[in-house]
């Protein structure tokens, strides 16, 4: 687990930003993504796509001029499926002052050159930190493939 980890960082420029000066949400979001994106891909050392993204929330507003830290991790990996999590910091660079805005888990599938998908080699939780989030990235997935499974059954419904 402890060789997936990186690391992603940019300062919030104007451009990503609403007419309240903090950074849009869907900008964090692609940031949540990327940083999740090379934690697999560390991993895996193939492509990767994201499958799904659990849930975002988001805490403290980012302001225009303030710097957004990602770090990322894979959790757990399956089959050719791998959950990584991703926190994200915001700092105001004036003051030093650090506060923690949002989390996700992603999942990504690898894939070779072709699109086929790629059977991953597990990863090894080492502290306790790590072991209790490779054992509740397993209840984790339950509940993702038992949504997906019921969304499928809707949608069929409805059509
Ligand atoms: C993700 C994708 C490869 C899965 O394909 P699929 O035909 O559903 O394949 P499978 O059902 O065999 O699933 C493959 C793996 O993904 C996992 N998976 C599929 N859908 C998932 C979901 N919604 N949430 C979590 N895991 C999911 C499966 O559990 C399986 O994991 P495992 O091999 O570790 O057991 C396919 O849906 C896809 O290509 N989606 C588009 C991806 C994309 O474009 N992303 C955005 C840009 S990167």
């Amino acid at each position: 687990m402890r060789e997936s980890q990186s690391e992603y960082s940019e300062i919030c420029l104007p451009n990503d930003a609403n007419t309240l000066g903090n950074m849009l949400g869907g900008h964090v979001m692609h940031l949540v993504d990327l940083c999740g994106a090379i934690a697999a891909m560390r991993h895996a050392r193939c492509s990767v796509v994201t499958a799904s993204v659990d849930q975002m929330t988001f805490l403290h507003p980012i302001r225009i001029g303030e710097l957004v830290l990602l770090k990322s991790q894979v959790n757990r990996v399956f089959r050719t499926s791998m959950e990584v999590g991703v926190k994200v910091w915001v700092e105001n660079l004036h003051s030093g002052h650090m506060r923690h805005t949002s989390s996700a888990y992603l999942t990504f599938v690898a894939l070779d050159r072709a699109g086929n998908r790629v059977l991953l080699h597990p990863v090894v939780p080492e502290t306790d930190e790590e072991k209790r989030r490779f054992s509740e990235a397993a209840e984790r997935r339950a509940y993702r493939l038992a949504f997906k499974e019921k969304t499928k059954t809707d949608s069929g419904q409805t059509a």
